[in-house]
């Protein structure tokens, strides 16, 4: 027996103020709120159906056959909440590079928590597709909203989720990105945010400040304050690299070109262009700006950088179904 088969699209999200560790490893429930804007210009494609006639998980990835015992422990979930035991096949396009610091998990499990949840017969609200999609990546929580979200740490598998803040901004801002290094990262962000809790002096420092700089972009996103929203993600980016930098054994996503684009944000602000820098975990550089100047800060990044590695990307939507082309 094949069960019917569903297609969802997820956008990735970018933290403006970033989830960096967790209170509970297991469940994913994180040790401070975050907040992000879902983007439009990258996204994953996920296909799931059950099939009794598999002896285990089949997973693709971009068309390659992929070691399914990952998403196997996240598909148990799926199988435990709608009382099933077949196995599922799973195909997945990811319009975003993987593992490389721009979000894929993010977009993966909100996608693929639609499309198996869909596929199992389950009608989830999206509370609780929100709750679904953190046990596969913490970030993928955020990815079932468009716009601005807030992941509410909460403090158990019921009270940890995503709530939209903005989904349908009107807010005419870009978010560029400039990809440095398409590879997939050293330190997985599962690897790097634990070794950070556990070995990291300045942790408890990092939740204070981050619920301070929460409560103010809230603000500043009301506000529609570009230049407050723009300072305050990217101190707060900043103090989660620092962090990194004070884990043992330390680390650091930074590549050299990364430094560059930091000072060229830095020089173009010196000439009066509101722009900001966010970076995730990886070396790739997301710039906060208004649209009508994106045009004039590609232009001087395309000085250093090949126009292949500057994406441009704007608020996007929440994940939905599509019908497979
Ligand atoms: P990123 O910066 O891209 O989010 P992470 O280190 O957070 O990188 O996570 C990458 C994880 O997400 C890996 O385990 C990878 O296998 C998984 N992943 C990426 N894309 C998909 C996909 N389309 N479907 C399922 N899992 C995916
Ligand atoms: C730096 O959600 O990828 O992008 O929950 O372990 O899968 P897991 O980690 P993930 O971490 C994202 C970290 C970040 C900041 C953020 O998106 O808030
Ligand atoms: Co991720």
């Amino acid at each position: 027996m094949i069960s019917k088969a569903f297609t969802a699209r997820a956008h990735t999200n970018i933290a403006l103020i970033k989830y960096w560790g967790k209170k509970d490893q297991q469940l994913i429930i994180p040790m401070n709120n975050s907040l992000s804007l879902t983007l439009d210009h990258f996204y994953t494609d996920t296909t799931v159906y059950f099939d009794s006639s598999l002896k285990h998980d089949v997973f693709y990835l971009n068309d390659e056959e992929q070691d399914a015992s990952k998403i196997s422990r996240f598909m148990d979930l799926v199988r435990a909440q709608a009382e099933l035991k077949t196995f599922a096949h799973i195909e997945s396009v990811n319009h975003v590079p993987t593992t490389a610091g721009l979000a894929s998990s993010a977009s993966a499990y909100a996608a693929l928590a639609l499309a198996a949840s869909k596929a199992a017969g389950m009608q989830l609200a999206r509370q609780d597709l929100s709750r679904l999609a953190r046990r596969g990546s913490g970030s993928a929580s955020r990815s079932v909203y468009g716009g601005f979200v807030e992941w509410k740490r909460g403090n158990d598998d019921l009270s940890s989720f995503a709530v939209p803040i903005e989904e349908n901004t009107d807010w005419n801002i870009c978010m560029i990105a400039v990809v440095i290094d398409k590879n997939r990262k050293k330190i997985s962000s599962r690897v790097g945010m634990q070794r950070v809790v556990e070995t990291s002096p300045f942790y408890p420092a990092w939740i204070k400040s981050s619920e301070h700089d929460l409560a103010t972009i809230k603000k500043a996103i009301k506000e529609r304050n570009l230049k407050k929203v723009g300072a305050i993600a990217e101190e707060n980016a900043m103090k989660m690299h620092a962090l990194n930098m004070s884990a043992s054994p330390h680390f650091s996503y930074f590549e050299p070109a990364t430094i560059e684009v930091l000072h060229l944000v830095e020089l173009l602000r010196s000439e009066g262009i509101c722009c900001y820098y966010t970076l995730d975990a990886g070396p790739n550089v997301k710039i906060l700006c208004s649209a009508e100047d994106s045009e004039q800060i590609l232009k001087r990044l395309a000085v250093k950088f090949d126009k292949k590695q500057l994406l441009v990307a704007h608020p996007g939507p929440g994940v939905e179904l599509i019908s497979k082309k």
